[in-house]
């Protein structure tokens, strides 16, 4: 199957097309793809508590039930669910996709990293809260909250930073091509209100010990940045939101606390601000790839006391020194399915078939013997084309 589309396209074409692009792009993470599977109850505390979590990472992920949604944006535009069948599952374990109903992007292996870094920092006595800065619909920040209420005892607080309203205005990056900012901004399916992410945490009983952090990090985040963390989790995906994250953020991470950056592989923005940042405050600690997509380092030294390495604090900014505005979005609409689109573009082709018969007719009915003449006309042409 070729890889690049036309307008013409059926949405199943053009939707079995995006799972190729991304299959060809990062093959290596669908096949390192782990099963979508739980350990099963074992009796004891620990045995409880491990099936407790990889139950709750198979729900959070959309994999726990008969059928897996996807949601898939062709080059054409359409944004449309479809169901995941036989080993298309990969996408979705991996999190190469974006689930229609589950509660975060991200794939099993990466959650079972976040689980095993709460773990250790809790393990470890490490210092500090847990915050994630770009939680959609909260998914990872829920798996957060739950391994620490399992492992009881543990009185941190997890913060939950995002805009709920998606990405804001795009600040372009002047490039031609493809522009990751205009491209989120644009995608009204990352907007995911407050109310429906509070309500989520309420439904797995998490309601306890979560700071919810509403608005632009170029407005929120620098507040936060006396804060001690135990974990940082960037998933803001762009260079400014990255970048900001860490200005306010890493000051406040403690020795022996996770900086963790979800999209620092396949996102070269996301990674240049890291990169950048690392360079500019002389952080050495080696990175850590956890999959395809996300990597992580361990806080192993305080700041410099000179000054020459220790992160500053964070000032708003963005590109043209802009501030952040949001996106005057259309009010959520549920996103249709594959086989609704496939016959909205029927409708619209008969639709486009019954106008042009419809010119044709009245064309002919404006001279009755314009029916007739082309008839003959056709005969003839067709006589002589046989004599020929
Ligand atoms: C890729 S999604 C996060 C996925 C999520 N961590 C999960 O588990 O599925 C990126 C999120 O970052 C948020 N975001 C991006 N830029 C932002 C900004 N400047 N301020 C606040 N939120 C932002 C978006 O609203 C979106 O919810």
């Amino acid at each position: 199957m070729s890889l690049t589309g036309t307008a013409a396209d059926p949405p199943h074409v053009a939707a079995d097309r995006l799972l190729a692009i991304i299959e060809a792009r990062f093959g290596d993470g669908l096949e390192s793809a782990r099963a979508a599977s739980a350990s099963g109850p074992r009796p004891g505390a620990e045995g409880l508590r491990r099936a407790y979590l990889d139950l709750l990472k198979l729900c959070l992920c959309d994999l726990a039930g008969t059928r897996t949604l996807s949601v898939a944006r062709t080059t054409q535009g359409d944004v449309m669910s479809r169901e995941l069948v036989g080993d298309q599952l990969r996408f979705r374990t991996a999190g190469l996709d974006w689930p229609l109903q589950g509660l975060t992007m991200v794939g099993l292996a990466r959650l079972d990293d976040l689980q095993a870094c709460v773990e250790s920092i809790s393990r470890d006595g490490v210092a500090g809260d847990v915050i994630e800065a770009g939680s959609w619909r909260g998914g990872a920040s829920i798996l957060i909250r739950a391994t620490l209420d399992a492992l009881g005892g543990d009185p941190r607080t997890v913060w939950v930073a995002d805009s709920f309203q998606g990405f804001p205005e795009a600040q372009p990056n002047g490039r031609e091509g493809y522009d990751l900012s205009v491209d989120l901004a644009g995608c009204d399916f990352l907007a995911v209100p407050l109310d429906e992410v509070k309500a989520s945490f309420a439904r797995f009983g998490l309601r306890r010990g979560v700071n919810f952090v509403p608005g632009f990090f170029e407005d929120t985040l620098p507040a936060l940045s006396d804060r001690r963390w135990s974990i940082v989790r960037l998933d803001g995906d762009t260079y400014d939101a990255t970048r900001l994250a860490l200005e306010s953020l890493y000051p406040g991470l403690a020795v022996g606390g996770y900086l963790i950056v979800d999209d620092y592989l396949p996102l070269e923005e996301c990674r240049q601000a890291v990169d950048d940042f690392r360079r500019e405050h002389g952080i050495t600690e080696p990175i850590e790839e956890v999959d395809w997509s996300c990597a992580r380092w361990r806080r192993q030294r305080e700041p410099a006391a000179n000054g020459s390495t220790a992160p500053t604090r964070a000032a708003p900014r963005g590109a043209g020194g802009r501030r952040a505005a949001p996106v005057t979005r259309a009010p959520r609409v549920r996103v249709p399915a594959i086989e609704e689109v496939a016959l909205r573009h029927e409708v619209s082709e008969l639709r486009h078939r019954l106008t042009a018969a419809e010119a044709e007719r009245d064309w002919f009915a404006a001279s009755p013997l314009r029916g007739p003449r082309a008839w003959m006309g056709r005969r003839l042409r067709r006589a002589l084309r046989s004599k020929a």
